[in-house]
C-alpha cells in the first residue's frame, strides 16, 4: 500500500461545494437565514424542540455548562476517556471536573462509579457516548433523577445515533454535538446544542452573541439600537458558508452511518479469529453511527510497537484517548490518583484506533485486516 489511509476523513461532494459557493456570493456570511435554517434541519432531524449551532463543539459544550449557572466551586462527574474538551468545559464554567471509571466494551462512562462519586457538591453529570456508541441512558438518567443533578449528553462522536429506537439529543437536558471533520458530518469546525428546554435554548442563544440580550433581527425589525448585557457570553458564532455545508451535508447523514456500519460490521468479521485482538461491543438496542472503531489488544501486545508496525504500512491508526487525568494541566491542579480508574487505565494500554470513514474503500479494510493477522507477536521479528 503506497498510499496513507487515514483514521477519519470527511466526505465532500458537488451539492456541498454548491451549498458554500451560494452563500459566498450573497448578502449573509454570518448571523444570516443559514444559521436558522441549519438550526431548524437539526431540531427536525433529532425530534427536539431547539437547536442552537455554533463554531465547534468546544463551544457547544462551554455555553451548555455556562447555561446551568451552577455555583461556582460545585462538581460535575464526567468520563475521563475523552477528548480533554469535556472536561475542559467544567473548567472554563469554575467548576470541578470529577471522573468516574469507565465500562470496558463500550468505552462508555460506568454508571455505578459515577455513584460512587455522588457527593453533596455534585450539580451535573456530562457523559459522552464514546465512538457513538450511547451509554446506558436509562440508568445515568435515573441517578440524576435520584440525585437531582443536570444531565449533558457530550454526543460530539454520535449524531444520527438512537438508544431505544429514539435518536441521542432527546435524552439529556442539554446534548452537544461536533462538526469537525472526522465526525460524522461536518462544517469544517462547528457544533450544536440541542435542547427541549425553552429557557435553556434562550440563553444557549445569549451566551453564544456575547452575552446580548436581544439579536440582531429583532433590533433591526424595531429599529432601534439598544441592547443590554447582563450576562458575560462569548463570540461563539458560526457563519452562514459553515450552515449551508452543514445543511447539506445532513442530508447525507443517514447514508454516512449505513456505510460506517457495514464497515464496522465488515472489521468484526474480519478480525473475528484473531485471538490478540477485541472488536467494540454494540448493544442491541442501540444504533452506533460508528465514528471511530476501536480494538484493544489482548495484554502482554505491545501497543506502541503494534501502532508504530501499522503506521509502518501507511495505516493511519490513532489512540482515542489518553485519559484527561494524565494531562499536566489535570495532574498539576487536582488530585487524581490514575490507580482510582483501572478500566479507563488498562484500556488506555490496550486500545488502538483503527481508520473508518464513509468512503473507506473494503479493499483498504481488507488490507487493514490481513496485516493486524500477519503481525509477528514475538518481538524483534522482522516487520
Ligand atoms: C468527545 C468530544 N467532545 C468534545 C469535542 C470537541 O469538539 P470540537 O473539536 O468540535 O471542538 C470532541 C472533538 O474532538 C470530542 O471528541
Amino acid at each position: 500500500m503506497n498510499q496513507n489511509i487515514p483514521y477519519g476523513k470527511q466526505f465532500i461532494d458537488k451539492k456541498d461545494i454548491k451549498a458554500v459557493e451560494s452563500v459566498l456570493k450573497g448578502d449573509w456570511l454570518t448571523t444570516g437565514p443559514k444559521v436558522d435554517e441549519f438550526e431548524n434541519a437539526i431540531a427536525k432531524y433529532i425530534g427536539c424542540l431547539h437547536a442552537t449551532v455554533v463554531n465547534s463543539g468546544t463551544s457547544a459544550l462551554d455555553i451548555a455548562v455556562q447555561t446551568l449557572k451552577i455555583k461556582k466551586g460545585l462538581e460535575i462527574i464526567t468520563t475521563p476517556f475523552s477528548f480533554a474538551a469535556t472536561s475542559n468545559s467544567i473548567v472554563y464554567n469554575n467548576l470541578v471536573p470529577v471522573f468516574a471509571d469507565i465500562e470496558k466494551n463500550t468505552r462508555n462512562i460506568d454508571p455505578e462509579d459515577i455513584k460512587r462519586k455522588i457527593t453533596n457538591k455534585t450539580a451535573a453529570i456530562i457523559y459522552v457516548d464514546y465512538a457513538g456508541h450511547p451509554c446506558d441512558i436509562n440508568k445515568i438518567k435515573e441517578i440524576a433523577y435520584e440525585n437531582d443533578l443536570y444531565l449533558i449528553e457530550d454526543a460530539s462522536h454520535a449524531i444520527g445515533s438512537e438508544f431505544n429506537n429514539k435518536k441521542i439529543g432527546n435524552y439529556a437536558d442539554m446534548t452537544i454535538f461536533s462538526f469537525h471533520p472526522v465526525k460524522n458530518m461536518t462544517t469544517g469546525e462547528g457544533g450544536a446544542v440541542v435542547t427541549d428546554n425553552n429557557e435553556f435554548n434562550k440563553s444557549l442563544k445569549i451566551f453564544r452573541n456575547h452575552g446580548i440580550d436581544t439579536d440582531l433581527h429583532e433590533r433591526q425589525s424595531k429599529k432601534g439600537y439598544m441592547y443590554d448585557i447582563k450576562e458575560l457570553g462569548r463570540n461563539y458564532r458560526i457563519t452562514d458558508f459553515q450552515c449551508a455545508l452543514g445543511i447539506s451535508q445532513l442530508k447525507k447523514l443517514d447514508s454516512f452511518i449505513t456505510k460506517r456500519n457495514e464497515l464496522a460490521n465488515l472489521y468484526k468479521k474480519l478480525l473475528e479469529n484473531v485471538d490478540f485482538v477485541e472488536t467494540p461491543s454494540n448493544w442491541s438496542n442501540v444504533k452506533n453511527s460508528w465514528h471511530i472503531y476501536t480494538i484493544l489488544l489482548k495484554e502482554g501486545i505491545d501497543r506502541d510497537d503494534f501502532f508504530r508496525y501499522m503506521k509502518n504500512n501507511n495505516i493511519g491508526v490513532n489512540v482515542h484517548y489518553i485519559p484527561i487525568y494524565r494531562f499536566s494541566y489535570y495532574k498539576n491542579n487536582y488530585n487524581i490518583d490514575p490507580l482510582d480508574y483501572p478500566i479507563t487505565e488498562s484500556v488506555f494500554k490496550n486500545i488502538i484506533t483503527l481508520p473508518l470513514y464513509p468512503h473507506l474503500k473494503t479493499e483498504y479494510v481488507e488490507y487493514i485486516c490481513d496485516k493486524i493477522r500477519n503481525y509477528p507477536l514475538i518481538k524483534g521479528e522482522k516487520k
